[in-house]
């Protein structure tokens, strides 16, 4: 394949955005790592299934000679690095696969793409950029007076996810200054839209509020998050791997601090008004369960750095943005179905029956 990027975790809900939008829209190939955990499906990636720019292979970040045999054969002129285990609840219940995947995965990989990006002509050095896809869980929690999170904000992680997160972006950042690998971080609020996996808050509650099943929300539901529509964050990422500036970190969000009971109730309000109220209001269905421990109050975004200087806005509203993801779920109920059997129901039942 020529002029291929290495995406890793495209099985993923922003991966396989990311692929979909990418090769829509780039004449590169695409190269997708992924282990097929819980989180990964390849059915997010139906579409372009027989496209001659895309090839998959099963496997682990963490798998030294694999990444190895796929930098020499493959020579990609980048890599977009999404594989993480990505959720706060699961950190929390169980912390090992986030420090082997997060930490130990994200520096195996740094490793061999160190090693294969010195083995490289100046030429392809030149333009050869690793990307690192982070998250704004890093900078910890803020107060309500606070200003948001900049790139210059110190680091504060509080859950095991957040920790692990942290301690890959400073591999990365540390890569670049010992090593000289062209690095790029970016770290992005809460993610929204198709394709993510129904235990984050807004799938879960979209399937559950069109079940009319229980609507969990963690304690006094006054938490605060900012949210960006997947398709948003996809276009940042590819804006900063085309004219990020080499080492630099980039926050991304959109400007949108919303309460988590205020999403909920606006949820019902739209399943409402789309599937008719035939019975009682779903609003009704919010039922207030044991907050999470460690609870983050408060995250925001200041995203001007990336705004200013590489001219990336977010398109989508939340209004807009929620509208077009309760209808995707709503089409896509079949999607639905297969991701929420199996081990996905022993999670739901494990999580919430405490
Ligand atoms: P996800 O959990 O939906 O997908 C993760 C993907 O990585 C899955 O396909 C999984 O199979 C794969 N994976 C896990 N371990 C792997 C391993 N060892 N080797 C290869 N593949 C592996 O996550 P997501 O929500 O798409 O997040 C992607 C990235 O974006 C993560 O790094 C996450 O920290 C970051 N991020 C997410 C959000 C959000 O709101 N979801 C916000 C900011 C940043
Ligand atoms: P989540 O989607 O897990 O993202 P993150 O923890 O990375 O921000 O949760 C978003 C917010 O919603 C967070 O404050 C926790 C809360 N939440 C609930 O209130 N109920 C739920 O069932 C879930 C999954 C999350």
């Amino acid at each position: 394949m020529e002029d291929t990027i290495l995406v890793t975790g495209g099985a993923g809900f922003i991966g396989s955005n990311f692929i979909l939008r990418q090769l829509a829209q780039d004449p590169s190939s695409i190269l997708n790592l992924d282990k097929l955990t819980y989180a990964g499906n390849l059915r997010n990636l139906d579409a372009i299934a027989g496209d001659r720019r895309y090839e998959f292979v099963h496997g682990d970040i963490g798998d030294r000679p694999l990444v190895r045999r796929l930098l020499q054969d493959r020579a990609p002129r980048g890599v977009v690095h999404f594989a993480a285990e990505s959720h706060v609840d699961r950190s929390i219940r169980g912390p090992d696969d986030f420090i082997r995947t997060n930490v130990d995965g994200t520096f195996a990989l740094l490793e061999e793409v160190r090693a294969h990006y010195e083995s490289l002509p100046e030429l392809a050095r030149r333009a050869f950029r690793f990307l690192h896809v982070s998250t704004d869980e890093v900078y910890g929690s803020l107060e309500s007076a606070d200003a948001p999170f900049s790139e210059s904000t110190p680091y504060a992680p509080n859950s095991p996810y957040a920790a692990s997160k942290a301690a890959s972006d400073h591999l990365v950042r540390a890569y670049h200054h010992t090593y000289g690998l062209p690095t790029l971080t970016t770290n992005c609020s809460n993610n929204y839209g198709p394709f993510q996996f129904p235990e984050k808050l807004i799938p879960l509650v979209i399937l559950n509020a069109r079940d009319r099943k229980p609507l969990p929300v963690y304690g006094d539901g006054q938490n605060v998050r900012d949210w960006l529509y997947v398709e948003d964050h996809c276009a940042a990422i590819a804006t900063v791997l085309a004219n990020g500036r080499v080492g630099e970190t980039y926050n991304i969000g959109g400007w949108n601090e919303k309460r988590n009971l205020d999403i909920v109730q606006l949820i019902c309000d739209l399943l409402d008004e789309i599937e008719g109220r035939s019975g009682a209001p779903r609003r009704e269905l919010i039922s207030f369960v044991r907050d999470r421990p460690g609870h983050d109050r408060r995250y925001a975004m200041d995203a001007s750095k990336i705004e200013r200087e590489l001219g990336w806005h977010p398109r989508e509203t939340f209004e807009t943005g929620i509208r077009k993801t309760v209808h995707w779920y709503l089409q896509n109920a079949t999607w639905a179905k297969d991701v929420t059997s199996g081990s996905y129901r022993q999670w739901i039942e494990t999580h919430y029956s405490s």
